[in-house]
């Protein structure tokens, strides 16, 4: 080790003088520190997400269904405490919350690029014209690689996984009762923890501000309502219907 090396430590590693500085409360209301905080580690977590979803389609490519699982284990785990993470801010009653909403501006959730980027990668492809386009929208998706790795299993030749036989394919990977089906279920797992988050967030978002618009101009719960219910993987579920 030379001198020029300076020695590592905590602080420097997790550039904690970055993270630790990055609370800057716009009003003098005590419960704006949690507001920001609960916001910037749904960040971190969303890119951790990001980051292991990136990591999910390779082994998905590759057919490697061992590492496949513990990928999506290690997600779910995560969406877990993300969708648990909702508890914290439901204990901030609306006067609390109202206290410094006006501080917040127009600024909002629904501006958030990760959580875009997130929905995007997960396979959806229907964002506004008017909002910026994620990323991940013009690459494959996780589904998509799904469908991949069913055709390295030996469950349909990649180009044949089109929208028409999509369906018998998950039909056949489930009446085999495969490792491909287990891997299935987690992404029916995953599927259900998107749903139970926005599930969650909307409640929270009724007991918090009850019927007002969003900062971000939107109808609020009413939008937000509008978004609960809708699958990730659609395949996946109406396959449930074939007998
Ligand atoms: C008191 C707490 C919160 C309230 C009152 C609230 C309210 C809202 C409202 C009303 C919307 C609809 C868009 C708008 O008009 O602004 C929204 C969207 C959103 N919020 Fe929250 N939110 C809260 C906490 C959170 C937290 C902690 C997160 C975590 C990142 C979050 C993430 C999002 C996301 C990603 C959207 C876009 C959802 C979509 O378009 O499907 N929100 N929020």
């Amino acid at each position: 080790m030379g001198d020029a090396q300076e020695k590592l430590t905590y602080a420097g590693y997790l550039r904690l003088d970055q993270i630790l500085n990055a609370q800057q409360p716009r009003s003098g209301e005590h419960d704006e520190m949690l507001f920001i905080v609960i916001h910037q580690v749904y960040e971190l977590w969303f890119k951790q997400l990001l980051h292991e979803l990136a990591q999910l389609q390779r082994y998905l490519d590759g057919g490697d269904t061992t590492h496949s699982m513990r990928t999506l284990r290690r997600t779910l785990a995560i969406l877990k405490i993300v969708v648990a993470q909702l508890d914290v801010l439901e204990t901030m009653t609306p006067t609390q919350f109202r206290k410094f909403r006006d501080a917040l501006g127009t600024s909002s959730g629904f501006e958030s690029t990760q959580f875009r980027e997130l929905e995007a990668v997960l396979g959806r492809r229907d964002f506004p014209k008017w909002a910026p386009r994620p990323e991940a929208a013009s690459q494959p998706s996780v589904f998509d690689s799904f469908l991949r790795y069913l055709a390295t299993q030996g469950y349909g030749a990649t180009k044949d996984a089109t929208k028409d036989n999509t369906q018998e394919i998950l039909k056949q990977v489930y009446d085999d009762d495969s490792s491909a089906a287990v891997v299935a279920e987690l992404l029916v797992d995953l599927d259900e923890g998107m749903q139970e988050w926005r599930y969650r967030h909307v409640k929270m978002v009724e007991r918090t501000i009850g019927g007002h618009q969003g900062t971000g101009g939107s109808t609020g719960a009413k939008y937000l309502s509008s978004t609960v219910g809708k699958p990730t993987f659609p395949d996946l579920w109406a396959i449930r219907n074939l007998s």
